[in-house]
């Protein structure tokens, strides 16, 4: 292999060219990033569009002693479901322990010890209270933190929101949390939420997710989906307005393609959040008035338009506009980095979608004219017949597809919209439940991008998370449960890459006739230390390959080898997964490249 790294051959790629695709699938937020112990904490899971039920909250006692209902009683406006409880037994005729009601989270609540748990709920009665609200093993038999909530009626006796933190005594992955009594009586509870207090920066985020996510340094965020965005219906979609505001405010809905209730505690202005903490571009995925089994007609798009418009204006606008006074209110007086919005997820070639997207399109340039606007329509092959600065491109295939899919953009125009390669991945059996094999198709793809970033502005894996305990789509990049988390080798592959977005593409080429199914790519990139060079080799045979690496056009006298190193990523089967017993056997393994390699020199 040699590798170029003359003047002559060098050729810059994009700054923003990985990041990474959030879709709420697979209990990605709801249940995972979002940090959120309590599931369907308003009691209003179902929504407006679906009978609303109480699932996954449960009663403890028996109906001899307790009787649960739901009532349209709430403070909330637009919420309005709470939770009646009435106790029917008083002091010792009681269980030991008392009566009430448990939430077991997302299949178990991970509670530390030594940990705190912000608790706030709401609460109504017209006599006075005694709660015990624990966090307790899933049978309630270990307390693992309590505290006693003693409230007068003058207190309680209107819509009340309490709150206090509990300090874990013990550790437990399979966790719940218990509001229990032993007074007979009757007490409303609306919107009850446990969250741990560690969470990234404060700001709700999952720590050990972050982290995750954090390692890849992704340039930009694609949120909040996928097909999340678009719905089965409409009605069903991930409307933003919904989303923003005060916690407790917010009406949830029903994700109908993923099949899953979220309280949307993770919002829009969490998303927006969650780019800025992460140090990536928000990129905005609206929906277009289109979801999978129906559409708005353009003559009634005005507004969902203004929907988009209000968007911006609730992410750019000042403190004292409209949106903007809500994004202040909600702590965050200076605008955020807005600058990508996608009008759509998969919608080209639908009845409604070109005279919809001109709508969106015009008013957004109209107003923003900074703003780049995605088409989800391909134009890798044939120009766009409608103005765009980037379009979409999703792939989902073999390994060997996409292993060829290298040249893919060689031989796209250089004029017009760039591509957005927002998501691509190994899907079928080469994938498996994420196997090396599909990493490493993936990773020859990644080269061709590298090589054609000229024309190719950004790219994404999807999905990024799957709850091990929802695992809808397979293979995912980043898999957990409530206390563990493993990156699939797919996560892995994308580490090779992180100092790519703003790197020098150096030339390379194969000396070689033999029909290895070996490709490479190098890139120069600096950091406050010094400069570098990264050569990256994928080899997707099954067979070892001895290759000789020249790297020609540096200056010898200024390159240093000590401190150099490799990093492998292999394994003894290409369909070797991670797992969350095994979360490393397909893993990067990092060693010096001088000791490795000594004849180099
Ligand atoms: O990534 C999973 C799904 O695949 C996305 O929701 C959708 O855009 C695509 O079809």
């Amino acid at each position: 292999l040699v590798v170029n790294a003359s003047d002559v051959a060098r050729q810059q790629i994009p700054p923003t060219l990985f990041g990474i695709f959030f879709e709420e699938i697979n209990h990605a937020g709801s249940g995972g990033l979002w940090a959120e112990l309590v599931s369907n904490r308003g009691f209003e899971a179902g929504g407006l569009h679906a009978p609303s039920n109480i699932d996954p909250w449960s009663i403890v006692g028996n109906v001899n002693v307790i009787n649960v209902s739901t009532g349209l009683t709430s403070c909330f406006e637009r919420n309005k479901v709470a939770l009646r409880m009435e106790v029917f037994c008083d002091g010792s005729s009681c269980p030991s322990g008392g009566v009430g009601i448990y939430n077991p989270g997302f299949w178990g609540m991970n509670v530390e010890q030594g940990k705190t748990y912000k608790v706030v709920l709401h609460v109504r009665s017209l006599a006075s209270i005694n709660v015990s609200v624990s966090l307790t093993s899933s049978d309630g038999s270990q307390v693992l933190a309590t505290n006693n909530l003693i409230a007068d009626a003058s207190v309680v006796n209107h819509w009340t929101m309490l709150g206090f933190n509990l300090q874990a005594i013990g550790s437990n992955s399979n966790s719940r949390l218990q509001l229990t009594t032993t007074t007979k009586g009757v007490i409303w509870f609306d919107q009850v939420s446990v969250m741990p207090i560690d969470t990234y920066k404060g700001h709700g985020f999952r720590s050990d997710l972050m982290e995750m996510l954090v390692r890849l340094k992704p340039r930009f965020i694609r949120f909040p989906g996928g097909c999340f965005v678009e719905g089965e219906w409409l009605r069903n979609a991930f409307r933003w307005k919904e989303t923003v505001g005060p916690w407790q405010e917010r009406p949830g809905h029903f994700g109908d393609v993923w099949n899953y209730w979220t309280d949307d505690g993770l919002g829009y202005f969490e998303f927006l959040q969650l780019a800025e903490d992460l140090g990536a571009a928000p990129i905005w995925v609206i929906n277009n008035g289109i979801s999978h089994r129906d559409e708005v007609d353009p003559t009634s798009i005005s507004p969902f338009v203004q929907e988009m418009l209000d968007s911006i204006e609730f992410a750019r606008g000042a403190p004292d506009t409209t949106w903007g006074s809500i994004r202040a209110a909600m702590g965050h007086p200076e605008p955020f980095d807005l600058q990508y919005i996608a009008i759509g997820n998969e919608d080209c070639g639908k009845r409604n979608y070109l005279a919809n997207y001109l709508k969106y399109y015009y008013a957004l340039k109209g107003a923003y004219p900074d703003i780049q606007v995605i088409s989800n329509c391909d134009g890798s092959s044939t120009p766009l017949d409608h103005p765009a600065d980037l379009y979409d491109f999703h792939v989902y295939t073999s390994a060997s597809t996409l292993f060829s899919m290298n040249q893919k953009f060689s031989t796209t125009s250089r004029h017009g919209p760039k591509a957005f390669v927002s998501e691509y991945a190994v899907t079928g059996v080469d994938a498996g439940k994420g196997s090396l094999k599909a990493a490493l198709a993936e990773a020859a793809f990644l080269f061709g991008l590298e090589k054609n970033s000229d024309i190719v502005a950004m790219a994404s894996y999807a999905p990024l998370f799957a709850n091990i305990n929802d695992k809808t789509w397979n293979p995912d990049a980043i898999v957990f449960n409530s206390s563990n988390v493993y990156g699939a080798p797919s996560y892995w592959m994308q580490t090779f890459f992180t100092e790519s977005s703003g790197a020098t593409l150096l030339d390379t080429k194969f000396q070689s006739n033999m029909s290895t199914p070996l490709v490479a790519s190098a890139i120069s990139w600096k950091n406050s230390q010094g400069d570098y060079v990264t050569i990256r080799i994928v080899n997707i045979g099954d067979d070892y390959v001895i290759a000789h690496l020249s790297i020609v056009g540096l200056d010898p006298t200024s390159v240093q080898l000590t401190g150099s190193k490799t990093t492998v990523l292999s394994s003894s089967s290409l369909m070797d997964e991670n797992s969350l017993d095994y979360p490393h056997k397909v893993a990067p393994v990092t060693d010096s490249f001088v000791k490795k390699v000594p004849r180099w020199m």
